[in-house]
């Protein structure tokens, strides 16, 4: 089981007995659209702000895609997405962190907006965030580098980088928003090669774009030092330890 899966697992305990109902996955992908149309709902909406995400969202589950069932690309800035629609179940699976690439500022509004959606049960998966603190162990440094180095580069290529959020501050916000916490929990990470190198190679892409090659190489470089001591750490240690990601859920206050 990936460390994703047990999310939604302890999602699914969270859940016990209670039906899904009409199920809104409000910041979907092929990870929990799959896990999303495996569980019994009546319907499921799935919101993405972007058209790539939605092509493979729709090719992830076109097999067991229901005629109720819907897919829509749009971004919740806008008022009238789903306007008068309500949903017994809500999934935030790392929604917050992205609302940054689709349409910052809004983090906090969000929170209103998903708070009116929901008929019963929301739940919101989440990152720690662990970019802007340097931490105290070897493992912290690299995630911490990676997260650095990928978010630089993603900032010179002129796009924006996801920005996550702490538990705590997620908590406050959904507090604000009128609903109830009633379970919150942290899942301690274990990063693995594969992390390191979908970090790696995306900011390559990224430094394909620049237009200095003195600057393009010295980063490429940067790129694969950081990439060759993080493998060898994680090949040693059976992974890169570090940080967690969190599981709230909560009901209408
Ligand atoms: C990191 S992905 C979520 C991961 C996804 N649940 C999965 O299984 O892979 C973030 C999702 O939230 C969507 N999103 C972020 N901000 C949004 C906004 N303002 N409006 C609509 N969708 C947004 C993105 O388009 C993307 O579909």
């Amino acid at each position: 089981m990936d460390a994703g899966s047990s999310l939604f697992a302890h999602i699914e305990d969270l859940q016990g007995d209670l039906p899904w109902g009409s199920f809104l996955d409000a910041g979907t992908g092929t990870h929990s659209i799959r896990w999303v149309s495996s569980l019994s709902t009546e319907r499921w909406v799935a919101v993405t702000g972007a058209t790539a995400h939605a092509i493979q969202v729709r090719d992830a589950v076109e097999a067991v895609r229901r005629p109720q069932d819907r897919l829509i690309v749009a971004n919740w800035a806008d008022p009238e997405l789903l306007e008068d629609e309500r949903f017994d179940t809500v999934l935030a699976d790392y929604l917050i962190g992205a609302v940054e690439g689709f349409a910052p500022y809004f983090q906090g509004a969000m929170f209103a907006r998903l708070r009116a959606l929901t008929a019963r049960r929301f739940y919101l998966v989440g990152l720690e965030p662990y970019v802007a603190q340097d931490p105290a162990t070897e493992a912290g440094r690299l995630v911490w580098e990676i997260g650095r180095f990928r978010d630089a580069c993603l900032l010179l290529a002129g796009e924006r980088p996801y920005r996550e959020y702490p538990m705590r501050w997620v908590l406050d916000r959904m507090a604000e928003a009128g609903f109830r916490a009633i379970a919150a929990r942290r899942f301690p990470i274990r990063y693995q090669a594969r992390f390191v190198n979908s970090q790696i190679d995306m900011c390559a892409s990224r430094i394909a774009l620049l237009a200095d090659p003195a600057l393009a190489s010295a980063l490429t470089a940067r790129g694969e030092a950081l990439r060759a001591r993080a493998l060898a750490f994680a090949a040693r240690e059976g992974g890169i330890r570090h940080g967690f990601d969190y599981v709230i859920a909560a009901e209408p206050a």
